[in-house]
């Protein structure tokens, strides 16, 4: 008889661009304070992209750190899957451009789109190929450069976000372990209080809405905040007691870095002490699809995880989109 296949994660890796941006920085951009931003958001800091630094260069960093850890070469990957809504191109998809910066051929490449969901979606695809026996190794990535879709002058958003990339390898084991359920789900019927009006098929770029900075992201920050704690609470209780398991049995949740509150929210109604819950949003802000990934790859390089103990990422983000997945090493 055939033994079931488990997907698991056997490397991750994550980059964040050098340039720091503080708050101290933004209150010269915009009408702001550092107390404002830390007290509404928990973010102290945030790193940006220098000119001529690209999603796929991030990517490619975060990648290596991720494959060297695997004890993989790029050429053992059949698929790579990255999370973004910053890609190098509308076309084609950054896992293109990755590939071949990683200078391999003939592997399944593509991007997903579900903003700060992305990653945990790229996992889930990841799982559910390799517990097909379709794919043994999977290259996942979340990866954003979101300054580039900011808008500087919007003190509603700038404050918020900032660049990164987070990568994980995820393998095929028949040991009882790694990722042992995800959960996905998605609202577009919300998509207006987080988007990008115009730059797609349906409004094309003009000088009349570049000039209105339509182009950059804009949020319903309030409206956003109490779908992203309901909707989060609800991906990290589905994937918990599909598994059997209650909170009290998780071990550490990597929650997607948007805002303390929203992170502080969660852990409440989880019931679960703040030490359980990984955060880094003061260093980075809200990287989009790249923080869960960053904050697992922190979390485990920190030694906050250990074999056998159980991990669940959870994320909210633009669409709306919301997912989980649970994790044992
Ligand atoms: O990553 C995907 C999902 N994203 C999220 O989950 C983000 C969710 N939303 C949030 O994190 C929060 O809603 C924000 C941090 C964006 C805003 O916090 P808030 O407590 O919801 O504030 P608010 O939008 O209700 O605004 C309160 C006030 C407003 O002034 P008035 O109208 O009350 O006079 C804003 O104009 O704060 C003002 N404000 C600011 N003041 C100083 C908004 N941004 C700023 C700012 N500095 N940067």
């Amino acid at each position: 008889m055939n033994k079931k296949i488990y997907p698991y994660i056997t490397g991750t890796g994550s980059f964040t661009p050098p340039k720091i941006l503080t708050n101290f920085d933004l209150e010269k951009i915009v009408e702001t304070s550092n107390e404002w931003i830390i007290s509404r958001s928990g973010i102290k800091e945030r790193r940006i992209v220098e000119d001529g630094t690209v999603s796929s260069d991030m990517a490619f960093e975060a990648s290596k750190i991720a494959l060297k850890e695997a004890g993989l070469e790029p050429g053992q990957i059949d698929l790579i899957v990255v999370g973004t809504v910053t890609p190098d191109y509308l076309l084609p998809s950054t896992a293109c451009i990755l590939q071949d910066k990683l200078k391999i051929k003939n592997t399944a490449v593509m991007d997903v789109v579900a903003a700060c969901s992305g990653f945990i979606y790229g996992l889930s695809v990841a799982s559910a190929f390799i517990i097909s026996g379709q794919f043994k190794s999977v290259l996942v990535i979340g990866v954003e450069t979101l300054s580039k879709i900011t808008n500087w002058s919007d003190r509603n958003t700038c404050v918020l976000f900032g660049d990164g990339a987070g990568a994980a390898v995820v393998q095929a084991t028949t040991e009882e372990k790694g990722i042992l359920g995800t959960f996905l789900s998605g609202d577009g019927s919300l998509a207006n209080l987080l988007h990008i009006p115009v730059g797609g098929t349906k409004v094309p770029l003009t000088k009349e809405n570049v000039d209105l900075k339509q182009q950059y992201i804009q949020m319903a920050g309030s409206e956003v905040f109490k779908s992203a704690v309901r909707a989060m609470e609800d991906a990290a209780i589905h994937v918990i007691q599909k598994a059997g398991l209650s909170p009290e049995e998780i071990d550490l949740v990597v929650p997607h870095q948007a805002n303390i509150r929203i992170i502080e929210a969660l852990a409440k109604r989880l019931k679960l002490p703040m030490e359980k819950v990984y955060v880094n949003i003061d260093r980075f802000g809200n990287t989009s699809s790249a923080s869960v990934p960053i904050a697992l790859d922190e979390a485990r390089k920190k030694g906050l995880i250990q074999e056998g103990s159980r991990t669940v990422l959870v994320a909210f983000g633009g669409g709306f989109t919301w997912g989980s997945a649970l994790i044992k090493w």
